[in-house]
């Protein structure tokens, strides 16, 4: 088969790992793709965004089944377009990305369906908003309708930082049309963990756990990034909690989108906290995660095309997914000043005293006069397995020793939380 991935980040070069073990496959591309990813497959210089260029690369080149990595081309309706000219892709359609494209449409559908989540309102009108806050409360969270890469959830400590968030997103726009809508929503306090299934909009195959750490610094200080690490499996996360998300989340949300005409098919992501009261839903992605897909597809014994191709023929119910028992740890290597304003184009050293067995999946690198360079903020998530989460942490830093580039920084406590 000829593979067709689209993307360029950390979860793509692990999917594009990943698919390449498959005996089914032939050749693998990948638009944009990144310096590791060319190691390993054709990266072609489209942008994951550029809809008509991506489609008519694929007819061209006789692509068997294309891959979708981020959110934004599934928004756009990347498969509804391949779909309409007979290509085989695997994601779900715009109607059902909706999940994660608007968190209006997604908290409505759990409201409906009695799906666990915070308590929430939706307001287009400044007034209106600012009632609702006085209403529940502070703590609470202010989160723009769209897509926001990430930034478009804000933790209001005080009535003050609340009306400030809605004032810079209703009224300053800050992030355009996304925020032409804000949620509030009740605070919740536990531990978060991401749980990934694949579905085919029937069936729900669960993947294994994983924790993402988002703030940039240790012991969860500073701003939120797109992830500093991840480990899975997330050991808070225990059968008896799996049992009711995966019943009471993945397979009501699975229903759900089935029963408003939207049938889901591809990765349904759920983020959750894990409260007193039971696990909730924080969000929805329609995709894999990043950093979670560093840890989870290491721990995938199952050829990953296989249940893909199950997934786009909605026969998943015939697949038996397998697992390694084996815990898989990631750390992200950053750039100077990630989150925050960074430079690119440093040289990576050190990248071949890596020791063998650990995966340096990259994201943000590029070649340039023969090295790899940064090309982003988050740069490289070195990935270890071991028989246990601290073999896999001593591994995986072990691995980052080797590893230099100017202005290199990464969390020194991926992980810790799994032994606490
Ligand atoms: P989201 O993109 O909706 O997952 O939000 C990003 C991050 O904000 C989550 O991973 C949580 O850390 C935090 N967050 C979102 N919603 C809530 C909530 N209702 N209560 C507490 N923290 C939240
Ligand atoms: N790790 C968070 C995300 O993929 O959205």
């Amino acid at each position: 088969m000829r593979i067709l991935v689209v993307g360029g980040g950390g979860r793509e070069h692990a999917l594009v790992w990943k698919i390449g073990q498959s005996p089914k496959v032939e050749k693998i591309y990948c638009a944009p793709g990144n310096a590791g990813i060319g190691q390993i497959a054709e990266c072609i210089d489209i942008s994951a965004e550029d809809i008509n260029g991506l489609l008519d690369f694929a007819l061209q080149n006789n692509i068997d089944l294309t891959v979708v990595g981020p959110e934004v081309p599934l928004t756009l309706g990347i498969v509804d377009i391949f779909r309409e000219k007979g290509l085989k892709v695997f994601g779900p359609t715009q109607k059902a990305a909706e999940i994660e494209g608007s968190k209006a449409f997604s908290k409505g559908l759990m409201s409906k369906y009695n799906i666990p989540t915070a308590r929430y309102g939706v307001f287009a009108d400044y007034k209106e908003a600012q009632g609702f806050i006085r209403e529940i409360g502070v703590p609470c969270v202010v989160k723009a309708d769209g897509l926001a890469a990430g930034k478009g959830v804000l933790i209001c400590l005080t009535k003050e930082e609340a009306e400030a968030a809605l004032e810079d997103i209703l009224v300053g726009n800050k992030f355009g049309a996304a925020g032409r809508k804000v949620i509030i929503e009740e605070y919740l306090t536990g531990q978060e963990v991401s749980m990934l299934a694949f579905t085919d909009g029937k069936c729900v195959r669960p993947m294994v756990s994983a924790q993402d750490h988002k703030r940039i610094y240790d012991n969860d200080q500073g701003p939120n990034t797109g992830g500093m690490g991840a480990y899975s499996p997330a050991p808070v996360y225990t059968p008896e909690i799996h049992e009711i998300v995966l019943k009471d989340v993945l397979e009501a949300t699975v229903q759900a989108m089935a029963q408003e005409g939207r049938p889901f098919q591809g990765v349904l992501y759920a983020g959750l906290m894990l409260t007193e009261k039971g696990p909730k839903v924080l969000e929805f992605n329609a995709r894999f995660g990043d950093p979670e897909t560093q840890v989870v597809l290491p721990r995938l014994k199952t050829d990953l095309v296989e249940i893909m191709e199950a997934v786009i023929a909605g026969n998943l119910d015939n697949i038996n997914i397998e697992w390694l028992p084996e815990a898989a740890l990631c750390v992200v290597m950053a750039a100077g000043g990630y989150p925050e304003k960074y430079e690119k184009g440093k040289v990576i050293k050190g990248l071949d005293e890596v020791p063998e067995g650990i995966l340096v999946f990259h994201a943000g690198t590029k070649s340039a006069n023969g090295s790899i360079v940064t090309n982003g903020g988050r740069v490289l998530g070195i990935t270890a397995l071991g028989k246990d989460i601290t073999e896999a942490i001593e591994k995986a830093y072990q691995g980052i020793k080797h590893i230099q580039f100017e202005g290199a920084h990464y969390r020194r406590d991926i992980g810790a939380k799994a032994l606490s």
